[in-house]
This record gives C-alpha cells, structure tokens and sequence, in this order.
C-alpha cells in the first residue's frame, strides 16, 4: 500500500483547493493508497525568517518534515495568487527544507523532499484553472529533488465543478484528477 499526503496551499474555509484535495484523496483510497490529508490550518508554523529559527526550529515544523518523510508520494493542490504558488505554500516548503542544525536526523535538508513522487494539480475560478501556479512549483519541487509526475491537471470554472457535498461533478474532472493519481501511485510503486 502506498502512503500518499496530500494537501492544499489554502487554508480559506471555502478553498477549491481544499475541496480538490478532499477529492484527491477520496479518490486515492478507493485506488488502494494509505491517504494522510494534511490541512495546512492544523500546523502552527509562522512566517519563515533565520533570527526565529535560530531560536529553535518550532514543534509544528518538525511534525511536517516527519509527516512529509513518512510519505513516499504526494499531491499537491495549489492555488493561483498573481500567476504562481501562494505564500502559505511556499512557506511550508521552506521551512520544511531549512536544515535543522545539530539535529540527528533533521540536519539533512534534502531528507523530507529527496525521493518523493509528486503529482501537481490546481484549481480556480479563473479559465485556466491555476495552471500557471504550476509552472512555478514544478521547478521548486525538482530543486528541492522531488520527481515530479508529467500528468498535472488544472480545474478551471472552479466555483461550478463541486457538488453541495464538495464533490466534483464532471466525469471528465474526475477522470483527470484520476489520471494524476494513478500516475503518482504508479511511479511511487516502482521507485519504492
Ligand atoms: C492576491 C491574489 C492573487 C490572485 N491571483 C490569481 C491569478 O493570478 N490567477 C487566478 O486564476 N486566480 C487568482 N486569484 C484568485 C484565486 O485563484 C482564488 O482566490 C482562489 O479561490 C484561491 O484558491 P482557494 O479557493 O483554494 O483558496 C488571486 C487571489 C488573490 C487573493
């Protein structure tokens, strides 16, 4: 059984990220992986700056780098601000990647990223659906040596694809949203 985390770089109550990957990882169980859905909202993690880390890398950050670790595979939901990633996940990320000096295990920066299979999707409102949200976090994501899958997918006209119970309605989406997953689960399995 593969783990897959998954989580969304909105924590906005009404997010189309969030509900994209409540789908994702819905979708992913009935394929077979042992889903851990993270919410970014249940980690207290501030902004990152080096004079507050030198003081001691916060608990929450530790408990992310050991839930990502823990995860062979990954699929991210990103939201599009101004033609790219958010804030909030480009935080998690770097304070996920700082090293923590003199730690047994978190002194390696590499360690929670190296490996990983990630698969990128997005979601909007916009008609391209956050696609170039994308285009920046898959460079990020292979800098930080995650192999990214080829197949991603952005959900445009976001505010009309989820049922009242935040499911996606469209066969196609879902059907794309699948395609994501089986290849992420496909590659973590061979790489494993
Ligand atoms: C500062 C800011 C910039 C944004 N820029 C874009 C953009 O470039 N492209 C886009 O499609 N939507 C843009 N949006 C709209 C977001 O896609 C929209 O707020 C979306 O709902 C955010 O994702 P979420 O629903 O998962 O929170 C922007 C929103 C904000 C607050």
């Amino acid at each position: 059984m593969t783990k897959l985390l998954v989580f969304a770089g909105s924590t906005r109550q009404h997010s189309f990220n969030r509900r994209l990957a409540h789908n994702v990882a819905e979708m992913a169980s009935a394929a077979g992986a042992q889903v851990t859905h993270l919410e970014l909202s249940t980690l207290d993690i501030p902004l990152y700056n080096a004079d507050l880390e030198a003081q001691g890398t916060p608990p929450d950050v530790i408990r992310l780098k050991e839930i990502m670790d823990a995860h062979p595979a990954w699929i991210i939901c990103s939201p599009e601000y101004n033609g790219s990633y958010t804030g909030l996940l480009k935080n998690t990320i770097d304070w996920a990647s700082s090293p923590v000096k003199g730690h047994p295990v978190w002194a390696n920066d590499r360690k929670p990223f190296e490996g990983k299979i990630v698969g990128l999707l997005s979601a909007s409102n916009g008609a391209l659906g956050g696609l170039r949200s994308l285009s920046h976090l898959n460079p990020l994501m292979q800098n930080a040596q995650c192999w990214v899958a080829p197949k991603q997918f952005a959900l445009s006209r976001a505010s009309e694809a989820f049922d009242d119970a935040g499911l996606l309605k469209s066969e196609a989406h879902r059907h794309s949203v699948q395609a994501v997953i089986d290849q992420v689960l496909w590659a973590a399995k061979r790489l494993a």
